[in-house]
């Protein structure tokens, strides 16, 4: 059944509100447009497109192939494509050049704000501060103005993780990396603590090494972490990114879920390879080819346990070493924590929070098609994106199934298969009852 089209002017109510207008409500709003009966605004809000601006540091590169976009892999045909894009930017051919499948972020960035911009559905510069829902509608309230919608998508994102023993320090000293370049920061002569050992770790690490904030005297990064990992981006693990692990992955009970996540990490949370080696060679110049005068230490195993400020200006930062089973000491004038992300219940839902199924983590229970539970009426939705790592799996809080994810969303508001979602399964046999390719030469091929 295909939903009637509903116009702003015939109810001033939308079928579907976006909160926030980050990749992965942009990639549902990018499919929406190709479907006109279903009236849509998402609503974001910076004054502009950015997508975390504090981290676009020189250099820095995806960690997906340029055809995860917002639409491909469920809309090869949209106007809306990373393809599409170099095409109207009149760089098709040059890109074919340089055999590039990952792209700069600075280029992703760039893509995803023409998208943002020309789709027409996204208003930017309303934070949405509250979400009622009277008279079977939600209601979005802003600083200056009101919204009905009949549906929601959240889409607002995860919040910087900072841990508690430096919470009461957090300033222009000691701030998260998300905030880096609007930290506006003068880092020289000064002795950096960068904490954290993903893919952020690396990337300040590395540009404090070379003088991006100014020319720093010592730089020491922390990782709790056994070593400096790789990302794994090898091609069975790739499986995890597919439609067909998600599937057999939603079957799983909770406790199953959560070892595997946690066994997968390095699937999503680890460093590029080629980014490790990268570092690995200045590494390697600054000590034996005389290239470097900045002094810095890897400290691998350490997890940062508490800190204080000392008399004189600096900041004692207190290690334990899990290798050693001991504490250490560290001195910084600058402390940046490189520690990840988190999710949390938005505040703006606090009107309706008694009506929503959680957790005891506060956690949505969400549905396969990323629905919500909550005790208002059934034809009134609350999709959440990026909000079921526990539910979904690995690939929730990635960029590698966006599209799938918004097509599942959207297949489920208009209750039709109107893009396909339904794919075979890949090469692995991981449950008893999984099906192999039509093709393939497993114990049944
Ligand atoms: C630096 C970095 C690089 C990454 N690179 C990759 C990669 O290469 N490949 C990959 O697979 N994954 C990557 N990830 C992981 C993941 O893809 C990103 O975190 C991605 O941004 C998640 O998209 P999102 O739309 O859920 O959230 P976000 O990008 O955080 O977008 C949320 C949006 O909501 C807006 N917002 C928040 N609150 C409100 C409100 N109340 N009202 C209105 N708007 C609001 C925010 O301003 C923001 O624009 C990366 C993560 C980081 C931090
Ligand atoms: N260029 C890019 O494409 C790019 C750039 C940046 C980020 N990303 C992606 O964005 C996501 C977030 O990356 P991220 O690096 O910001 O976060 P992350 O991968 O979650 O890494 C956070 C790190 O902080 C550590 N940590 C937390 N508390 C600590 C403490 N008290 N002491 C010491 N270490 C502590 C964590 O250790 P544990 O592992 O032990 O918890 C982890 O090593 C990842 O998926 C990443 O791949 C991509």
């Amino acid at each position: 059944m295909r939903l009637q089209k509903i116009t702003d002017c015939e109810t001033d109510i939308l079928e579907l509100a976006g909160l926030g207008a980050g990749p992965f409500n942009l990639s549902l709003a990018a499919l929406l447009d190709s479907q006109p009966t279903i009236s849509t605004r998402f609503f974001e809000k910076k004054a502009t497109f950015g997508w975390h601006p504090g981290l676009m540091l020189p250099g820095a590169h995806m960690q997906t192939s340029c055809l995860k976009d917002l639409v491909t892999a469920v809309q090869p045909t949209s106007p809306w494509s990373f393809i599409s894009f170099l095409v109207n930017k009149g760089r098709f051919y040059s890109f074919l050049s340089t055999e590039k499948m990952v792209i700069s972020r600075t280029e992703f960035v760039e893509y995803l704000g023409w998208v943002a911009t020309n789709l027409g559905s996204v208003t930017f510069d309303t934070e949405i501060r509250e979400v009622s829902f009277t008279d079977h509608h939600f209601v979005l309230k802003s600083d200056h103005q009101s919204f009905k919608a009949r549906n929601l998508c959240l889409g607002t994102g995860k919040s910087p993780y900072t841990p508690q023993c430096t919470r009461r320090w957090l300033g222009p000293h000691c701030f998260h990396a998300g905030s880096l370049m609007t930290q506006d920061v003068d880092l020289a002569n000064k002795r950096v603590a960068v904490i954290g050992g993903g893919q952020t770790g690396a990337e300040v690490f590395l540009n404090c090494l070379r003088g991006q904030w100014g020319k720093v005297t010592q730089v020491n990064w922390v990782s709790r972490r056994a070593g400096f990992e790789p990302l794994d981006e090898s091609p069975f693990t790739n499986e995890y990114f597919t439609p067909g692990y998600v599937s057999q992955f939603l079957s799983l009970h909770g406790d199953k879920k959560e070892r595997i996540v946690n066994y997968q990490k390095l699937a999503s949370d680890g460093i590029t390879p080629a980014y490790l080696l990268e570092l690995y060679r200045e590494l390697y110049d600054r000590t034996y080819l005389g290239n470097g005068d900045v002094s810095w230490q890897l400290l691998p195993d350490r997890t940062l346990a508490d800190m204080s400020l000392t008399s004189t200006g600096y900041y004692d930062l207190r290690l334990f070493n899990a290798l050693s089973e001991c504490d250490e000491q560290l001195a910084a004038d600058v402390v940046i924590l490189c520690t990840g992300f988190q999710n949390a219940l938005p505040e703006y839902l606090e009107p309706i929070r008694e009506q929503l199924t959680l957790d005891q983590q506060n956690r949505f229970k969400l549905s396969p098609s990323f629905k919500v539970a909550w005790d208002g009426p059934e034809d009134r939705r609350i999709y959440a994106v990026n909000a079921g790592l526990h539910s979904h799996g690995i690939v929730e809080p990635q960029l590698s199934l966006t599209a799938w994810r918004s097509a599942t969303i959207i297949n489920d508001l208009m209750n039709d298969d109107v893009f396909p979602v339904n794919h075979p399964p890949g090469f692995i046999h991981w449950q008893s009852n999984t099906d192999f390719l039509p093709n393939g030469k497993g114990e049944n091929g």
